[in-house]
């Protein structure tokens, strides 16, 4: 009996451990039922934290928006929009402008020093007032006289304040103006009673290079479809280079992007490099500066300059609205050149000495601005066509 019980114990007990044996292989595949849940737990978690780091993203942009709306880049198919108009940093003010011109006539040149200007004959004069002047000394007097002229077409235009403000000055040793640095004049080899011109000195201003459109090579169109997508930043950019193709055309400026565009030739890379007499102040606006090509050299070598510039300016379907403005006005009165020496002759003191543009030159500026103006009515035509 008591060997018949030890025997039903043992199968009682192998019976319980075949039962547990069995309930522990029907729960094997649970942990992976598990792992899978739990798996799909993870990426249904990971879901919902993308879903709601898109949503939060979302309120962000959201937020931003209503703080800072992308409107449209263009109005009415060819103008920049207002908005970034307004953002373009604001230049050299009129007032200050003229404040500075009227300074630096009264004051006299208390230092010139070599370099930090350019060429060899130009120098850096510190002036009485406490400012500072680059000082450019025409090999022919018809740079100085373009200079001038350039600056006050762009005040014309409206867009002098891209422009470094600029006055002329007789260069006399013995004058008052020039008297403390009779010794420098002496070893600059300036002839006496020459027209020099001065502009005001600006810190810090680095290079820039020509942005898309231009940058590649050959120039492609700057027209609204083109500009989706565009970072603000760089609109803002092209606000101003549209304004500054138009004026390197009407001057026929060719040492800016054309003379970039010419050395294509040998140089592949040139429109990667730095824009010839283009620099940008530390608030970002561009300077536009050297202009002594414009309006006299350049239109004595309209043949050899206007196959770059004429692609430049059809490659501009974009402008300020002012900047077409000011263009249709002189267009409709055919007064260019005697809006220009008007404004000339009122603001520039010494314009008698280097005189104004011959009667050729006045109507090579009419027929630019009449070309010009020819150009925006065509962008307006193709952008109402679309
Ligand atoms: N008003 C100015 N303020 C600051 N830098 C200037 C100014 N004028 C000229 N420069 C500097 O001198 C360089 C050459 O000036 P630019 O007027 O083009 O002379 P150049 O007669 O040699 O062509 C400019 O690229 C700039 O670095
Ligand atoms: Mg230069």
């Amino acid at each position: 009996m008591e060997r018949g019980g030890r025997a039903a114990l043992a199968l009682g007990l192998l019976l319980l451990l075949l039962l547990l044996g069995a309930m522990l292989a029907l729960r094997e595949p649970a942990p992976a039922r598990d792992e899978a849940r739990g798996s799909g737990g993870v990426q249904k978690t990971f879901r919902a934290l993308l879903a709601a780091g898109r949503e939060q993203q979302q309120q962000q942009e959201e937020e931003e928006r209503e703080k800072d709306p992308p409107a449209a880049p263009v109005r009415r198919g060819i103008f920049w929009s207002r908005e970034l108009e307004a953002r373009v940093p604001p230049g050299f003010a009129a007032e200050e402008a003229a404040a500075w011109r009227a300074a630096a006539r009264g004051a006299r040149v208390a230092s010139l020093e070599r370099g930090g200007c350019g060429r060899s004959s130009n120098r850096l004069a510190r002036l009485s007032d406490g400012s500072r002047a680059c000082v450019r000394y025409g090999v022919s007097p018809e740079q100085i006289q373009g200079e001038a002229l350039s600056y006050h077409l762009a005040g014309l235009l409206g867009m002098q304040q891209r422009l470094p403000p600029m006055a002329l000055a007789l260069v006399e040793a013995r004058g008052r103006q020039w008297e403390p640095v009779r010794e420098e004049l002496r070893g600059s080899h300036w002839a006496e009673g020459a027209v020099v011109s001065l502009t005001r000195w600006v810190d810090n201003l680095t290079a820039v290079v020509a942005p898309a459109p231009w940058g590649g090579g050959r120039p492609r169109t700057l027209a609204a479809g083109e500009l989706s997508g565009l970072p603000a930043e760089q609109l803002v950019e092209l606000v101003q280079w549209s304004d500054l193709i138009l004026f390197d055309y009407l001057t026929a400026n060719f040492d800016r992007l054309a003379s970039n565009l010419f050395s294509l030739q040998w140089d592949p890379r040139v429109m990667r490099r730095a824009t010839s007499n283009l620099l940008r102040a530390p608030d970002g606006g561009l300077v536009f500066m050297d202009n002594e090509a414009g309006l006299v050299h350049g239109y004595r070598l309209l043949a050899t300059w206007d196959p770059y510039n004429e692609p430049l300016l059809r490659s501009v379907c974009v402008f300020r609205e002012g900047t077409a403005r000011r263009l249709a006005e002189l267009h409709r009165r055919r007064n260019a050149a005697a809006e220009l020496r008007r404004r000339y002759r009122a603001r520039e003191p010494l314009w008698e000495h280097l005189g104004f543009l011959s009667e050729r030159q006045a109507e090579l500026l009419q027929a630019r601005v009449d070309f010009v103006h020819r150009h925006i009515a065509q962008c307006r035509a193709q952008a109402a066509a679309l």
